[in-house]
């Protein structure tokens, strides 16, 4: 099988926002809890009670933002909790997850977390079980710069700065785990939080609001009907997504009619909500404030990851594919989608990291983490796919080959590719514009050689990106295998 790809750096569209490429850790199974916080007495190497090996492997990513500390957990969460000398620190139930939860991981742990990883934190506020106040003086415990009782408490505490937290959630799936809401009912809550933490927050901060999901349309239009007045207080309605769950099948072991469903069906998906909420947006938003998307929980959500063990799922070729091809949609539509948070950072659904006492194993989305780093903030530019042969999903097809090319400066080139073809390679001639000359400067390529091909602590090196021999400065000709991606580093060569 072949195909061309057309690829022209002289036609840039929009702008690959960084941010699309986040992640989100709540208190939920092991994420936390033993995949990022040990305590300063574990025997795993830690900094300050975070194990060392995570975050060794998260700074190495750049991570741009990181979602806390829920997801459900977060419309059972009170911040007082979580603050002051940890041996005195409340023990709690945590009602979704059903599990203990001691507070040793608060909020100043998780601002220390997040300068150690090197991140920007994005903290989700109660709204199901919580009050506008208590929201209200988290946001002032955070950021206040005047002297008050909850910033000397933040200084007791062993703060003295404030902390720069721009990115703030009200509440999270008030449809669902946040309170059961109507979205009648949720707007306007959201209008009487917002308000106030709108008064408290740094200029520059961004209010997000809880938006739909595949299966409650409606949400977002009686959201923003409702905001119409009120616009200022909303920067970003964020949109729940977890294409595969429910479908049975395991993170190992599912069938080949899994796979196809997955990688068209699902990401079908993924692409029509977000078609659906800028619709949305556009029809009631006023032209005086912008606002846009984003996807704050998006994944894969197999039948093995159960409340029982928090959630817990291996990750396998098939998991890295649908992650770069959603990455791909998300890029197409980088002109009104913000930011992206992957569910979950450490050992819950698609993560990114696996733990087993003092062990780490890198997954295959990690690897497409990695792979895809020099698209974040570059210029989306025109691509075109001809003649590709198609994948089969459950009622449909779609292009097994996906492209996805961007421009950091006029001179660099960033193309990834992707082959969701469960069975074929394909060969690939790619066709750049004339504007240069252009020569590869790095070729790499995520093969695990089945899709089941996964990572695991006895054999960790299973699914890892691998140079693509002879590509650098030559043709920009490649081979795809059956169920590959591969990144291409082209650089302009003036004059030539
Ligand atoms: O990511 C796991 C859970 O999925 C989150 O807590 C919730 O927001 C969603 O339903």
């Amino acid at each position: 099988m072949s195909t061309k790809i057309y690829i022209d750096p002289s036609r840039p569209r929009h702008r690959v926002s960084r941010y699309l490429y986040g992640q989100f850790a709540e208190h939920l199974g092991r994420c936390i809890y033993g995949g990022i916080w040990v305590g300063e007495d574990s025997s795993i190497p830690n900094t300050e009670g975070m194990r060392n090996d995570t975050i060794e492997a998260l700074a190495a990513l750049k991570l741009p933002v990181l979602r806390w500390p829920g997801g459900c957990f977060a419309d059972n969460y009170h911040w007082i909790d979580g603050v002051g000398p940890r041996d005195k620190r409340p023990l709690r139930h945590n009602l979704h997850w059903v599990q203990p939860e001691t507070n040793r991981f608060g909020t100043h742990e998780f601002m220390r977390f997040c300068e150690l990883i090197g991140t920007e934190p994005y903290i989700c506020l109660n709204v199901g079980s919580g009050t506008v106040e208590e929201a209200r003086s988290w946001v002032e415990y955070c950021c206040a710069a005047q002297d008050t009782s909850l910033t000397r408490l933040r200084k007791e505490n062993g703060r003295d700065e404030p902390w720069s937290v721009k990115f703030w959630g009200i509440g999270n799936e008030n449809w669902g785990c946040g309170g059961d809401m109507r979205p009648e009912y949720y707007a306007d809550l959201y209008r009487n939080y917002a308000s106030y933490v709108r008064r408290t927050a740094l200029s520059d901060a961004k209010l997000i609001a809880c938006g739909s999901h595949p299966g409650i349309p409606e949400w977002d239009d009686v959201f923003w009907q409702r905001l119409a007045d009120r616009q200022l207080l909303v920067d970003y309605i964020a949109l729940h997504n977890y294409p595969n769950m429910g479908w049975g099948a395991t993170s190992t072991g599912f069938p080949a009619d899994h796979y196809g469903r997955l990688v068209v069906e699902g990401v079908q998906s993924i692409d029509d909500l977000i078609r659906r909420a800028k619709q949305s947006m556009f029809a009631y938003a006023s032209k005086d404030h912008p606002v846009g998307l984003i996807m704050d929980e998006w994944g894969t959500w197999f039948a093995d990851a159960t409340v029982e063990n928090g959630l817990y799922q291996q990750n396998t070729m098939q998991d890295a594919l649908f992650a770069a091809a959603v990455f791909h949609v998300f890029h197409e539509h980088a002109d009104v989608l913000f930011m992206a948070n992957m569910a979950q950072t450490v050992n819950v659904l698609q993560s990114l990291i696996l733990t087993k006492g003092p062990d780490l194993v890198l997954t295959p989305t990690y690897h497409v983490w990695e792979m895809f780093m020099p698209h974040r903030d570059a210029d989306l530019v025109a691509s075109v796919v001809i003649d590709a042969p198609t994948v089969r999903g459950a009622t449909g097809e779609r292009p097994a080959i996906s492209v996805s090319a961007t421009c950091s400066t006029d001179d660099m080139l960033f193309v990834s590719l992707v082959n969701l073809h469960p069975d074929s390679a394909v060969d690939i001639a790619l066709e750049l514009g004339r504007s240069a000359e252009w020569r590869v400067t790095s070729a790499k390529r995520l093969c695990g050689g089945a899709l089941h091909a996964h990572n695991t602590f006895e054999t960790p090196d299973t699914v890892c990106p691998e140079e693509i021999s002879g590509a650098a400065g030559g043709a920009p000709t490649l081979t795809l295998p059956a169920g590959s991606i591969a990144t291409l580093q082209f650089e302009a060569v003036r004059g030539a």
